[in-house]
């Protein structure tokens, strides 16, 4: 369903105490009653590391509107898999969505579109929503292939599904070059993408799926920039890294939309 998201990706970052303050500190402000700038109710989502979710769930997990996510999943369920934890796993420790595809698991952990297929499938079987994570590199902008690589992200990764479920997949658009940079994409680059990919969903899963999906602007999201880019017609809120371990950056975020 087409919702205003605002999701904290914590990335490798927080020891035990530290998270669990963050995430007391925007809970606490949520309950307090964010104001957003045009009113509409987000739903904002919190991404720890997967050692803090079952605590933070237990800290913040009762407040509305307020849910957790994973920052990966892996492929299988159970088995033989040192050091990964799964879809089944995430969702018995809290969390209801799982972010699959994001550019430092594609760049660093080699993940590729057809395994991240494979873990999309695993994600939504075992219950949890999907934030799916697309995006170029710099070269490809400069070389004009950006909606090229995006158009081919989603026909592996995410098409292939037996169905679209828009109830349960949000997309997250983020440029690889605006991650951590400072460089963020124009309001104008971002919705000229957002409404390509709205246009690849109608394609693939109809008008009505595609005016139903949120697509998220990710990379170099802060506080001064939001507004502009969450003002975009297609553009339904912000995967944040960086602004997301500040409690008081995240929710002047929030509050952008
Ligand atoms: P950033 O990260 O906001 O620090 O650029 C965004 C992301 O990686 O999701």
């Amino acid at each position: 369903m087409r919702t205003k998201i605002v999701a904290g990706n914590w990335k490798m970052n927080k020891l035990y105490a530290e998270g669990l303050q963050l995430a007391g500190e925007i809970a606490e402000a949520m309950q307090q009653g964010i104001q957003t700038r045009t009113g509409v109710k987000p739903l904002v989502i919190l991404a720890p590391p997967n050692y803090l979710l079952t605590a933070v769930s237990e800290h913040v997990g009762s407040v509305p509107g307020l849910e957790l996510a994973a920052q990966n999943a892996a492929e299988h369920d159970f088995g033989a898999y040192t050091g990964e934890v799964s879809a089944p796993m995430i969702s018995s420790a809290g969390a209801d969505w799982v972010i699959l595809g994001h550019s430092e698991r594609r760049t660093l952990f080699g993940e590729t579109d057809e395994l991240l297929s494979r873990k999309v499938t695993t994600a939504l079987n075992a219950g949890l929503n999907v934030i799916f994570c697309v995006g170029e590199v710099l070269q490809e902008r400069l070389d004009e292939r950006h909606f090229n690589v995006v158009a081919e992200q989603l026909k592996v990764g995410l098409f292939g599904l037996e169905t679209f479920d828009d109830e349960r997949i949000v997309i997250a658009y983020e440029p690889v070059w605006a991650i951590g940079t400072g460089h963020t994409a124009s309001p104008q680059q971002a919705q000229e993408m957002h409404h390509y990919i709205r246009s690849l969903i109608a394609d693939h899963a109809g008008e009505k799926a595609a005016g139903q999906t949120s697509i998220l602007y990710g990379g170099s999201c802060k506080p001064d920039n939001a507004a502009e880019l969450f003002g975009m017609p297609d553009v339904d809120g912000g995967l944040i890294g960086g602004a997301s371990l500040v409690a008081e950056q995240f929710v002047d975020i929030i509050r952008s939309l």
